[in-house]
């Protein structure tokens, strides 16, 4: 009993982990990296925008997502910054992971920072 009250009294803590140095990011593209035991895909747009993903498509869990093709549509009159899986191109938000042309489950998408040229991921433990 005294366990599960300790359970549901435990806050959780919003920390940030270092990621990489933007500049090490190509405008345009992807690059996967391993996050303690997570696979992610760091995407830098033309634009300067930086998003972190699974690096696992979730049509397939194919380990593909890194070298997806970046782009960007239009979603109730806004502009949003797209990423199409290299393998059967499923498009999905970067900024929420929805997918926009199948059912589809979404992409998991990460909160990033770009404090003084780091990138930085937020993560609650
Ligand atoms: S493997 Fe990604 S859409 Fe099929």
């Amino acid at each position: 009993m005294s366990t599960q009250i300790a359970e549901d009294t435990r806050e959780a803590t919003l920390s940030l982990a270092p990621l990489c140095r933007s500049a090490e990011l190509e405008r345009g593209w992807g690059e996967a990296l391993w996050h303690e035991t997570t696979q992610l895909a760091l995407f830098r747009t033309e634009e300067d925008a930086f998003y972190a993903t699974s690096h696992h498509c979730p049509t397939s869990g194919a380990k593909v997502m890194a070298r997806g093709i970046l782009g960007d549509t239009v979603v109730d009159g806004a502009s949003v910054a797209t990423v199409a899986c290299p393998l059967h191109k499923e498009v999905y938000r970067l900024d929420t992971g929805e997918c926009l042309n199948a059912d589809s489950l979404p992409l998991p998408v990460q909160r990033l920072m770009e404090i003084e040229g780091q990138l930085w991921m937020e993560q609650i433990k």
